[in-house]
This record gives C-alpha cells, structure tokens and sequence, in this order.
C-alpha cells in the first residue's frame, strides 16, 4: 500500500465519499424510537448495496428479534489474516430538536464538517471502512480477508448481537475486531482507545399518594415522591464524590501508579475543557484528576428525572408520581449484573415508609482494555503513525460499547478500537459533526492497518 496511490484515490472520489454517507445519514435510523423502524431497515438495505456495490461477498441482511446485522465478506486467500468490521448504522434519538442549527436528518458540510445524528457515531466511522476496503480492492487488492458486521441497535444496548454472534461463530472467524466508534484526542495528536467502560441502567419509579394532591391542602404532611426522590439520589454518594452503596467498588482492578504516570503525560487541557462545555468548574471523585474521572474511574448520574407539573406556567400539585433514569459507568472488575442487583435492592432500602420505590433493570455492558502488546494494536498503531506522522497515545475512553467484551468471551477475539472522531463532535447532543478530515483521514488510515497487519502476521 503505496501512500501516494491512497492519496491520489482519495483525491479522485472524496467528493462521492462524502455525497454517499449523506446519503446514509439522511435516513434517521433512531433504533430507541419505534417510529422509526422503517427507516432502521431501510439504513440496513442502503448498507447492503453499498457493501455490494464495491463488491463485497455473501452481503446478507441477517434478522434478529430486534433489528437485522449487515453481513459480508471478501475471502481472497485463507492463510491471509482475517479482519472484522464491526461497526452500527443505528442513531441515537435527535431531540432536543429545537437546539438543532440544521435539522439532524437534512445533512449539511460546514466549516469542514458534516452536521447530522449520526455523522460521527457511527455512520461517519464505520462508512470509512467501506470506503477504505473499496480503496484497496481498486487500487493494490486486499491485503488481509475481510467481514463486515454492522448492527442497528447499539444504541439501545446491542440486546440481540449476542445471539447472532453464539449462533455464527464459523462465519465470523477472524484474527481481530476492529471498530472506529471512539475519538482521539485532537486532529494533530492521534490516539488508539485502549478502554471502554461497562454499564449499567435501571430506571426508578416512586410512588406517594395514589393520586396528585393539591399542595396547599395535603403539602407539608404527604410525602412528595419528587423531593423523596432527589433526596434518596443525592444520599447515594458522598461529599467527596463516592459512591456510597456498600459494595459497589468491590473488585475494581485498580491502574498502577506508574499506568497512571504514563495516561498523564497524554495532552489535556482543563480550561480549554471548560471553555468548550461552558462551565466554570470541573467536579469529580477526590483523589482522581479530571481524564481519570471520566475514563477509569466509575460513576452514578441521573440521565432523566420527571414527574409532576412541567407545562407553561405554575400549577399548585403535589404529584403521585416521579421516575428517574439512573445509570453507572462500569470499569475492570465490576461486573454489571451484579452492579445493577445492587441498585435494585439499595435504592428501595433506602427509602422512607411514606411512598412505595420500584427499580427496573435496563440494558448493561462489560467494561473493556485492549492490550497494547498485540499485532493488532501494533498494527494501527503503525498505520497512525504513517498517515498522521506522530505516534499515536495509548487512551481510555470513558464510553461503552457492550458487545466488546463479548467479542472476547465469545469468539476470543481482541478488539482494536482506532477511532478517529473527537470528544468535541457533540454525538448523542444537538450539532453531532464528523469532520471532513476525520472521514477522509480514517478512509486513509485503514488500509495501512490492513497492510501493517498482513506484514506483522
Ligand atoms: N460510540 C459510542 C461509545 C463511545 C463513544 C465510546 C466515545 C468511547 C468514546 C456508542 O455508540 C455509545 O454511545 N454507547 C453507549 C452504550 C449504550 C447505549 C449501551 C454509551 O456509551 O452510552
Ligand atoms: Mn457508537
Ligand atoms: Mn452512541
């Protein structure tokens, strides 16, 4: 793979690169939102013959309970390596739709990048490996075999994934899964993500009287859920930011002192931080620096809280009823089944005798590290450090995509997670971009992986 051929690819075709994946986010494919399911399905069809198009083999629409898996393959030689695609053309819901300069489904280039949901996670990362293995199979040929496996329902906690990989594990034999569905940490310094946190989700109903009350006659003597609730949530961490439910930190593989020397001396800026999420102060587990927080330490936050009167003006209630969507970020050794056990029988433990407390489980996920001492992992970084010329860092991110760790168990296979998004690319907010120099820099990239891999096997 000759960089001058993959430049000069690039340079011929970038305009249709960008015109295809438009074409691809112009289709919302909200897998959180029923109303949507048409146009999830129709995103999976769009895939297929943009994977036949380039000629892929096999490309099959593959059903599950849930939304379908975008299968195909292109076998060239058996003793080669084999690399997995994984990647999902599923969304997350666009609203607050009002906060939208440009409405989300109706993709516009400005300033260099592409504004739409999903631009960056994922269409925009996993349409690059498309584009990429079109690249090769035009110009030089593959070096490595290649399957694709491209979900719809990442999104909402990849529940019928699982099966399809247990019930196809000859199909998807490979040497390694590589997934672009992470950032790096700035367009002049590349990194590789070497981490993914685990999750868990449960959702919390409290219930005090059995009907809304007027606030004025029964306030003050009637428990009101929403305040029992905020209080019950405020109690579960400490003032220096632990999280207080006996149990919850046991196990956790804690990094070493000279691991965190090492994820120190990657580039960050905290007043740039702030500056960008208009906030004055950062907040955060004592004894933790503010990369730390968010990437290997665990964490509890309210995603949604609701109930009572929340229309134009003032209405005197005192509710029935509040919920709350609570969920935990998980890293190595907590495992999220028990972690999700924990908050269903704590939360209602703690509850006072004035209103009735139901938890229910949503979707979890296994925390993730991806050693840095296998080919794979040499492999991009090798590849990042031809197209950016600079060595990439080593950096765990603070997300989750479940399926990772299942990857392992299941088919006993790494993960290399070369991601090329930014933290600053606003997915799952209003404004999600993917930058042109992203699409076409990872478009670029890849092909070394594929090269870099085949040398080192
Ligand atoms: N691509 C993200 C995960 C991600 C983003 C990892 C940035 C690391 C850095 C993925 O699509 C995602 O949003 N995952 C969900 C998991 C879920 C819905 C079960 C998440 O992390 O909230
Ligand atoms: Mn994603
Ligand atoms: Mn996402």
């Amino acid at each position: 793979m000759d960089i001058t051929t993959v430049d000069k690819y690039i340079e011929d075709n970038k305009d249709r690169f960008l015109t295809e994946l438009i074409d691809l986010l112009r289709i919302p494919s909200v897998s959180a939102d029923p109303a949507f399911s048409k146009d999830v399905l129709r995103t999976a069809e769009l895939l297929k013959s943009g994977l036949e198009e380039i000629g892929v083999d096999n490309v099959e629409i593959c059903p599950t309970a849930g939304y379908p898996i975008v299968y195909g393959e292109k076998i060239i030689d058996p003793n080669l390596p084999t690399v997995l695609v994984y990647g999902h053309y599923d969304v997350q819901p666009p609203d607050p739709l009002d906060l939208w300069d440009s409405p989300p489904f109706e993709p516009v280039v400005k300033d260099g990048k592409i504004y739409a949901r999903g631009a960056c996670d994922d269409k925009g990362q996993m349409y690059m490996h498309v584009k990429a293995v079109e690249l090769m199979m035009k110009t030089e040929g593959l070096p490595c075999n290649v399957k694709f496996m491209i979900e719809g329902e990442e999104e909402v906690g990849s529940d019928n994934l699982g099966e399809f990989v247990k019930a196809n594990k000859e199909r998807l034999k490979a040497d390694l899964v590589l997934i672009s569905d992470t950032a790096m940490i700035a367009n002049d310094v590349p990194s590789i993500t070497v981490g993914l946190r685990g999750l868990s989700y449960i959702q919390v109903e409290v219930t005090g009287p059995k009907r809304d009350l007027h606030s004025g006659i029964y306030g003050g003597a009637v428990a009101n859920p929403i305040n029992v609730l905020c209080d019950m949530i405020s109690s579960l961490m400490d003032e220096n930011k632990r999280i207080i439910i006996p149990g919850f930190y046991d196990g956790i593989i804690e990094v070493s002192e000279a691991e965190r020397a090492e994820m120190a001396k990657a580039p960050f800026n905290e007043d740039e931080y702030k500056k960008d999420l208009a906030i004055d102060a950062v907040q955060g587990e004592e004894g933790y620096s503010t990369m730390e927080r968010c990437t290997i330490r665990p964490t509890l936050d309210v995603n949604g809280i609701w109930g009572g009167y929340i229309g134009e003006g003032a209405k005197t209630v005192l509710p029935s009823k509040a919920f709350a969507k609570i969920s935990c970020r998980l890293v190595p050794g907590q495992d999220p089944d028990r972690i999700t056990q924990l908050l269903v029988d704590y939360i209602p433990s703690i509850a006072p005798k004035s209103v009735k407390v139901k938890v229910a489980p949503h979707h979890g996920g296994d925390p993730y590290v991806t050693p840095t001492d296998f080919t794979g992992y040499q492999a991009a970084h090798k590849a990042m450090q031809t197209t950016f010329g600079k060595d990439p860092i080593p950096i765990r991110g603070g997300g989750s995509i479940p399926i990772v760790a299942m990857f392992e168990e299941e088919l006993g296979l790494k993960s290399v997670l070369m991601g090329f998004g930014l933290d600053s690319d606003a997915i799952h907010s209003p404004n999600e971009h993917y930058g042109v120099f992203n699409y076409l820099k990872g478009i670029q990239t890849i092909p070394f992986f594929y090269k870099y891999l085949a040398e080192m096997s």
